[in-house]
């Protein structure tokens, strides 16, 4: 599916009544999940009076409760209740090789047997990796590594501005960049703004705005409007790891423009690196951001796991230590940097080198995506499927492209949010494990069957909707 393709079957879901489950066959749903989950809802009961809300991640299945894990494996997961589920949730995102790749798991086991988790201080493992990760990233010519996504794209912001003597900073807008305060902006659906920044005052958002994805116009009247622009920060797949789709050229557009009026590119390559490409976004696209964000894929998956990399000239202003008062991005993390995830992340770059992983993972997130559109097809559904390598989108809903200027839009998003609610339950129910029940993430564990199966219980689901 092309550009054009996705962007009409988006607006074709967004501008057309919600195609709903048959009420009884959501309700056959909630009762095959509560029958095959007891321990999992026992779980979540007895989470209820000790957690916030029973959960903690933000990407779990609420509806009609949450489930708890038993253990991973390969593409796979168990459940508390020994359901198998063939996981394309991944982790979020980080897993590529598959959980628990046997050579990965036996270096990361060494290390902690042999050298030990964290040390505080430099060890080999920190430059090794830094190396590796630079291989294919040549744009960073200097890394640090950090414990978060969260923390590595508040460090990108803070680091632009000291490096530009700017403030500004554009965000696309329903761009995810981590929960920090000032990206708590625009978050996931284009246009919201401030609708999930409680308890962050306003004036936070002072040098912070967002542009609709993909309007290079909007972006060059901002250049125009507020001349100070420290930085453009943006997911090079388009918002939400491509949920909005990047238009093709829009990230070229945009190195062009912050080049010629003094800013500093940004690529948050937290999904994309290894996953789209070895080299990421920048390379996919053919790209020379200044600053790249790393989160969890680049420690697949162990803990503590990020990084922040660009141009020397810049980076030299997060050197570490304490006290001076030398102009400097403060940054610190006493978990960052420690051998076991350094190690974890020097292994799994090699690992995922050597397999071919991201390659492999991407072809099967083709096959899955057109295996999709074919059934949707069938069953006369206006939903559609496209992929970024190995990043399947499966729009139904696509409550994340409703568009805020549109009055009839706003009052949808929680009859669409419930939706995907409810289609992450029916996938839970024909044994798939998924984002949100819109996204899935692909593993080289994924095989061509697993991908016919995953298909044909998904026309399963289909039959259900009205
Ligand atoms: C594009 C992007 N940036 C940043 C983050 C934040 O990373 P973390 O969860 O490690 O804080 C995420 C997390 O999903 C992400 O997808």
């Amino acid at each position: 599916m092309n550009y054009n393709e996705i962007m009409e079957g988006i607006k074709g879901i967004v501008n057309n009544p919600l195609r709903k489950f048959k009420p009884d066959e959501l309700k056959k749903i909630v009762k095959k999940y509560t029958e095959t989950h007891k321990k999992s809802k026992e779980l979540y009961d007895r989470a209820c009076k000790i957690i916030p809300g029973g959960v903690e991640h933000n990407l779990a299945f609420n509806f009609p409760f949450p489930l708890a894990s038993k253990r991973v494996d390969g593409c796979y997961m168990w459940t508390v209740d020994d359901v198998k589920l063939v996981d394309f949730l991944m982790n979020g995102g980080p897993t590529i090789l598959g959980h628990n790749y046997p050579p990965h798991t036996k270096k990361v086991i060494e290390v902690i047997k042999e050298i030990g988790s964290c040390h505080g201080i430099t060890n080999e493992y920190e430059i090794l990796a830094a190396e590796e990760l630079q291989k294919h990233f040549p744009s960073c010519e200097k890394i640090r590594w950090l414990q978060s996504g969260t923390e590595a794209d508040m460090l990108a912001i803070r680091v632009a501005r000291i490096f530009t003597g700017r403030k500004w900073i554009i965000k696309i807008g329903g761009g995810y960049h981590g929960w920090s305060d000032q990206l708590v902006y625009d978050l996931h659906i284009p246009g919201t703004k401030t609708l999930e920044s409680h308890g962050i005052p306003k004036p936070v958002f002072k040098f912070i705005e967002s542009v609709k994805p993909n309007d290079i116009e909007a972006l060059k009247q901002l250049f125009k409007e507020k001349k100070k622009i420290a930085a453009v920060l943006l997911e090079p797949m388009g918002p939400e790891s491509g949920a909005n789709p990047v238009r093709p050229g829009f990230n070229k557009e945009v190195e062009e423009l912050c080049h010629e009026n003094g800013a500093l590119l940004i690529f948050d390559e937290v999904v994309c690196a290894f996953r789209l490409h070895m080299g990421g976004g920048q390379a996919y696209y053919g790209i020379n951001p200044d600053i790249s964000i790393f989160g969890k894929i680049v420690g697949h998956g162990y803990p503590s796991a990020a990084a922040i990399g660009g141009r020397a000239d810049i980076m030299q202003y997060i050197a570490a230590g304490v006290g001076g008062g030398r102009k400097r991005a403060y940054c610190g993390g006493t978990l960052a940097a420690n051998p076991l995830t350094c190690a974890a992340a020097y292994w799994a770059i090699k690992f995922v080198e050597e397999t071919n992983a991201s390659e492999k993972a991407g072809k099967i997130g083709t096959l899955l995506a057109n295996g999709l559109n074919e059934i949707f097809k069938k069953y006369n559904l206006p939903w559609i499927s496209y992929n970024f390598n190995a990043t399947v989108h499966m729009h139904t809903s696509a409550v994340m492209s409703l568009d805020m200027d549109n009055p009839k839009h706003f009052g949808q998003i929680r009859e669409r949010k419930e939706f995907m609610e409810h289609l992450g339950a029916a996938l839970i129910c024909e044994n798939i494990i998924s984002v949100a029940g819109s996204r899935f993430y692909t593993c080289m564990q994924h095989t061509n069957e697993i991908v016919d199966e995953t298909v044909a219980k998904i026309e399963n689901i289909c039959k259900m909707i009205e």
